[in-house]
């Protein structure tokens, strides 16, 4: 069985009852193990999984789809010295690029987290659960534009680190990704190179779409021929998503993810 719940999100109708901020953070069980992907920019990942009755004492992995702040900076509140999986480029100093005063990379430097964590820092897809796999440097063979970011030097910051998991199920894989600064498509593309299963069961994930238009456009597409379900979350502002569903209900199961929510595969 595969159980993966939303424990942050930049959406959360239940405020009543869950802590949120922008960010991501997920816990997931693959049979049994049970891992996080994203830790989210605060400790609310640990208040809500307790108010889940989740057992975050009981996970010994954690993977970081990237280095930003609003998926990473919770690791800080995170006390059990667990396996860290990330892309190596995910401890830069970085920054948003028409203010270099606005940091976005992760508070705890490499020295901390190396420190804190079993860390494994792979840019090649590395399988650390049966039939669960952390993809690495994504191949990017559709063009991604990324100019908003920089890096300490100055250079442009191509967040080389974005990346996400890869679940493989009979019935497809499960593609988890936190920002897709390195492209949804992509990120899906190279899940099914690294696992060697073309069918798509179903992606969740922020898709980083920030405005309608060509890419929106291309990405719905790319969905409607290639994946069965698709949830949306934090970075896909609610005019995509609006025309997500819009555009895809009736073809496929779409719908957009918030704090709480939780999806259940009974097929492994
Ligand atoms: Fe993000
Ligand atoms: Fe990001």
């Amino acid at each position: 069985m595969i159980k993966i719940t939303i424990l942050n999100d930049t959406r959360n109708s239940r405020k009543d009852i869950y802590n949120n901020d922008d960010g991501f953070s997920a816990y997931i069980e693959v049979n049994n193990n049970k891992f996080l992907f994203d830790v989210g920019p605060n400790d609310n990942f640990i208040k809500n999984a307790k108010k889940m009755n989740i057992d975050l004492g009981a996970i010994n992995t954690i993977v970081l789809s990237h280095g930003h702040f609003d998926h990473g900076d919770g690791l800080e509140y995170f006390n059990k010295k667990v396996k860290l999986i990330a892309h190596p480029n995910c401890t830069y100093r970085r920054w948003w690029k028409d203010d270099h005063s606005h940091y976005s990379g992760l508070k705890l430097s490499k020295e901390e987290i190396e420190n804190r964590f079993d860390t494994y820092f792979t840019k090649q897809p590395y399988q650390f659960f049966e039939n669960v796999f952390f993809l690495g440097e994504i191949k990017r063979k559709m063009p991604v534009v990324l100019n908003k970011w920089a890096l300490e030097n100055g250079d442009n910051d191509e967040i080389l680190d974005d990346s996400g998991i890869a679940i493989n199920t009979p019935n497809g894989i499960i593609v988890i990704a936190g920002c897709s600064h390195s492209g949804i498509c992509n990120i899906v593309e190279y899940a099914k190179e690294v696992t060697g299963n073309n069918q798509v069961l179903a992606v969740l994930g922020g898709f980083h779409l920030r405005e309608l238009g060509e890419e929106t456009n291309k990405v719905i597409e790319y969905m409607r021929k290639n994946i069965k379900e698709v949830i949306l979350a934090h970075c896909t502002v609610d005019e995509v998503c609006d025309k997500f569903i819009e555009e895809l209900s009736g073809d496929i199961k779409i719908s957009v993810t918030e704090v709480g929510k939780e999806y259940i595969y009974n097929n492994m």
